[in-house]
């Protein structure tokens, strides 16, 4: 049987990246999934994959930090497909400053952030999956149970140059799950965080609105030698946008039925020491 049969998802983000590729894997696997994104066309242009997979899904365009807009995403849910298994926050930005393409093409110096910039980020990867959780109970309770998932990152537990904004949002995200898992376990809702390492989405680092590139950083940047790249797996092949759609479908299946609380690391986080310091044998300045 599909390992998400009969299950009702929603994704947030799900116009590109890991959200659109989790939409596709979901909807393979029986689920049928609301995609929502703040870009509808994109939205739009994921349930056409989707449905011409043969799977089942509908758009919506919102903003996760918005509450209406998170209450108008969970009914679109309850009204087209009557109930609510799986909530996946997944939307998120980076922070200005270390991202020149971001950044308007230059760094930015911590002392010069601007505090709508550091606003903004933590309205989106932070209050965005607070909102997601919090409008999410009533339908679980209802359901007898569910699933809610957040994606946080690598960001969380180890350092990276110039994004201590998104880092602490990624931090704030594990506290949040730690927390609600214990709130939460009672009415049969679990919930977990997804952190991926390597094997992302380029466009997270690229202008909103840019076409959606569908393959991580490292199909994207050509041919795959294992051995030049700073990632410490050396697997022979790269790490890949389905890679981290297969965790987050585990931790959100009931094969994690007795899983939750947890910050799982996807694609390589199991040796997140080697990102942050640089051993005298690394190649090459390690990306995002
Ligand atoms: N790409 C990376 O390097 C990387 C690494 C670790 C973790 N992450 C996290 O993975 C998650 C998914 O990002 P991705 O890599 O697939 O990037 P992506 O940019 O390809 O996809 C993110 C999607 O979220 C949407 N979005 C942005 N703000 C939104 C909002 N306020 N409301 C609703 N949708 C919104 C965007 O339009 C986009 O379609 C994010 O939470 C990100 O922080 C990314």
């Amino acid at each position: 049987m599909a390992r998400l049969e009969n299950k009702v998802a929603i994704i947030t983000g799900a116009g590109s990246g890991l959200g659109r590729e989790a939409a596709r894997l979901f909807a393979a696997e029986g689920a049928k999934v609301v995609v929502m994104d703040v870009l509808g066309d994109r939205a739009e242009a994921t349930v056409k994959l989707v449905t011409e997979q043969g799977g089942t899904a509908v758009a919506v365009t919102a903003d996760t930090a918005v509450e209406d807009d998170v209450v108008r995403t969970v009914r679109t849910a309850l009204d087209e497909f009557g109930k609510l298994d799986i909530m996946w926050a997944n939307a998120g930005v980076v922070s200005r400053g270390g991202v020149p393409s971001v950044a308007g093409g230059e760094e930015l110096a911590f002392e010069d952030f601007p505090l709508e910039d550091w606003n903004n980020v933590v309205n989106v990867n932070l209050t965005g999956p607070f909102l997601c959780a919090k409008h999410s109970v009533k339908p679980m309770r209802e359901n007898g149970g569910g699933a809610i998932l957040v994606t946080s990152s690598a960001a969380s537990m180890a350092a990276y140059h110039s994004i201590s904004p998104y880092s602490a949002t990624k931090a704030g995200v594990n506290g949040m799950v730690r927390g609600l898992s214990l709130d939460l376990g009672r009415w049969g809702i679990r919930v977990n965080a997804i952190a991926p390492t390597h094997g992302m989405s380029p466009n997270f680092l690229m202008e909103p609105g840019a076409p959606v590139v569908g393959k991580s950083y490292e199909e994207a940047a050509g041919p795959w030698d294992k051995g030049i790249t700073p990632i410490p797996l050396k697997l022979d092949r790269p790490p890949t946008l389905l890679d981290h759609a297969k965790t987050a479908l585990f931790l959100v299946s009931d094969d994690a039925a007795y899983t939750s609380g947890q910050v799982v690391s996807s694609c390589d986080g199991g040796t997140l020491a080697r990102v942050s310091i640089p051993f005298p044998e690394d190649q090459g300045t390690p990306t995002l």
